[in-house]
């Protein structure tokens, strides 16, 4: 198999994670809604799970509400929000995922009025084009906390400040999908409404994830059926996976700074060698970025291109959004950052985890010298 560069598309499950899952995959099969003992006894594992991830990410576990993942949440938190009848004006940035990119324009479409807040040329956005975007109306704002491309972090307790103190009973959501398990995060210190999660972002499995929602938001389900997560997301819940969340969030809230140095390194040895080579972009060096990302192009070589001369050297990394599933346009978020679409063409992502090594990102730099040979 080749080297895995991939972790922000998605983590390996880890060892301890499986084990805390294994019971619910045999003898644990309770429908967490059922008032018997089965039930009884899933229901007790859906809300150590809620504890734990909760724990994670400075929420009370009564704000979370469990999803089938970080599109669900974005979906949930946009459409949720919107469905307030008396809100007409939302703000997002321009460098959001597509997951809530999509609920965003959708809701544009049936008439709400959506403002785009832009980013510099790092990825950055500053107090003065938030607020250049914000009107009386405006009743919900969304910013990423991290980006999945570039890793760029916002300042989001100084956007929140400037959003709350600017407009009365406005609606802060974060997309913190990227950040949460990778650096510490605190939904309360933030003042944040609400903020989706990802549980296979931080070594847990696909299939969960969660907005975290504070009490006093108007939050329409988009899901109606059987009235689980207090009446916001109908269905019987992903137990299985759920449970892993938790473990994992669990476990991220124990080695946050141990992983957090362990790709932070890796990151600094990647940058300092691609810095040595000729013709190299790397994005967003000087804003502040997660520990473990690092987005670059190669001068003329197209990014699906190098992609796949990379896994034929053994390194699998992703080109410009992959987790908007193959696309080969350029990626969005380096087109609002200014980059030339045929520089934000040859992009691709670089991102740690826990498994590499300072020898992964040596064979990698080797293998990159060895195709860019091929162009010259
Ligand atoms: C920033 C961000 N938001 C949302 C998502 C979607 O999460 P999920 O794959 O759990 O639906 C992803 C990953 O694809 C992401 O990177």
């Amino acid at each position: 198999m080749p080297v895995y560069l991939d972790h922000n598309a998605t983590t390996p499950l880890d060892s301890e994670v499986v084990e805390a899952m294994m019971p619910y995959m045999t003898g644990l099969y309770g429908n967490p809604s059922s008032v018997h003992r089965f039930g009884r006894l899933t229901r007790d594992a859906l809300e150590q799970a809620r504890m734990q991830v909760a724990n994670l990410v400075g929420a009370q576990p009564k704000e979370v509400i469990f999803t089938s993942g970080g599109t669900e949440a974005n979906n949930l938190a946009i459409r949720g929000v919107l469905a307030n009848r008396s809100i007409s004006r939302f703000a997002v940035s321009a460098i959001e995922h597509a997951s809530l990119i999509a609920p965003s324009a959708l809701m544009a479409e049936q008439g709400w009025q959506m403002d785009m807040i832009p980013v510099d040329t790092q990825g950055v956005i500053s107090v003065t084009e938030l607020q250049k975007q914000l009107g009386d109306t405006t009743q919900m704002v969304s910013i990423m906390a991290a980006n999945n491309e570039t890793g760029v972090l916002q300042d989001l307790s100084t956007l929140v400040d400037t959003v709350k103190t600017s407009i009365n009973n406005v609606v802060f959501h974060s997309d913190a999908c990227q950040i949460a398990g990778k650096m510490p995060l605190d939904f309360a210190a933030l003042k944040l409404d609400l903020m989706s999660l990802s549980s296979h972002k931080l070594y847990g499995p696909q299939g969960s994830g969660a907005l975290v929602v504070k009490s006093h938001v108007d939050l329409q389900p988009l899901i109606v059926g059987g009235g689980q997560e207090k009446n916001k997301r109908s269905g019987t819940e992903n137990l299985l996976s759920i449970v892993g969340f938790g473990a994992a969030a669990e476990l991220a809230s124990k080695k946050i700074q141990q992983r957090k140095s362990h790709v932070s390194e890796l990151q600094v040895q990647l940058i300092d060698r691609l810095k040595e080579l000729q013709g190299i972009v790397v994005f967003s060096l000087e804003a502040p970025r997660l520990p473990n990302t690092v987005m670059f192009s190669v001068n003329g070589i197209d990014g699906e291109a190098l992609l796949m001369l990379l896994e034929r050297k053994g390194f699998a990394v992703s080109s410009g959004s992959a987790c908007d599933s193959g696309s080969t346009e350029p990626s969005h978020v380096l087109l609002a950052m200014s980059v030339k679409p045929e520089i934000a063409k040859g992009a691709i992502r670089v991102s740690f985890g826990e498994q590499n090594t300072s020898d992964d990102v040596f064979q990698f730099i080797e293998a990159l010298v060895d195709i860019k040979q091929q162009f010259n």
